[in-house]
C-alpha cells in the first residue's frame, strides 16, 4: 500500500469515528432530505423516506440516525445477542406483541418478528423508550444486555423488548426494508 493510500484509508476510518461520535449520520442523502429540510411541513415529513448505508455498521455496533425528528437504531447483533433474544419465551414478554410496523398489529413479540432479516443479525428501531420518551443506551446496557433507559429504570433486551421497568412496550420497529446488502430504507 502506498503512503497515500494508507492515509486515505486512515482518514476513512477517522471520518467514520468522528461522525459515529456524535450520535447521528446522514448518509444517502442525495436531494430528498435537504428538501425536507428547506419546507418541513408536515405533510412532507410524514411521507420522507431515508436510505442509510449501512456497511461500516461493524458486528456489535450500533448506529443511530435521525428520522421524522427521532433517533433510529440500527443494530448489527452478535451472534450472542441474537441467540439470546431467540432463547427468550413468549411468556416472559411484558409486551407479547413485535411492535412492528411491517408486521400485523397482533403479530408476536418473537426475535424472529423484530429483526430486519431472517438469521437476526439486523435490528432497526425507534430509540425512544415508550416509557416517557428519553433515549435508551445501548451498547448492551441494562440487565437484560440490551438497552437501558436512566431516567426511569427501564430495561430492554437484545431485542428490544422491554423487560423489567415502566416501560409498557417493547420499542417500536418502523416501516423498514432492504434496498441492497448495503443499504436499508425506512419510511
Ligand atoms: S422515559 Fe424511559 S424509563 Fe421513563
Amino acid at each position: 500500500m502506498s503512503h497515500a493510500d494508507e492515509h486515505a484509508g486512515t482518514r476513512r476510518d477517522f471520518l467514520y469515528y468522528a461522525t459515529a461520535a456524535t450520535g447521528t449520520v446522514a448518509t444517502g442523502a442525495a436531494v430528498w432530505p435537504l428538501i425536507n429540510q428547506m419546507n418541513p411541513s408536515a405533510d412532507v415529513q410524514a411521507l420522507s423516506s431515508i436510505r442509510v448505508d449501512i456497511s461500516g455498521v461493524e458486528e456489535g455496533t450500533q448506529l443511530t440516525v435521525k428520522w421524522r425528528g427521532k433517533p433510529v437504531f440500527i443494530r448489527r447483533r452478535t451472534p450472542e445477542e441474537i441467540e439470546a433474544a431467540r432463547s427468550v419465551k413468549l411468556d416472559e414478554l411484558v409486551d407479547p406483541k413485535a411492535e412492528n410496523a411491517n408486521l400485523d398489529e397482533d403479530a408476536p413479540a418473537t426475535d424472529e418478528n423484530r429483526a430486519l432479516d431472517e438469521n437476526g443479525e439486523w435490528l432497526v428501531m425507534i430509540g425512544v423508550c415508550t416509557h416517557l420518551g428519553c433515549v435508551p443506551i445501548g451498547n448492551g446496557s441494562g440487565d437484560f444486555g440490551g438497552w437501558f433507559c436512566p431516567c426511569h429504570g427501564s430495561h430492554y433486551d437484545t431485542a428490544g423488548r422491554i423487560r423489567k421497568g415502566p416501560a409498557p412496550r417493547n420499542l417500536d420497529i418502523p416501516l423498514t426494508r432492504f434496498d441492497d446488502e448495503n443499504t436499508i430504507i425506512l419510511g
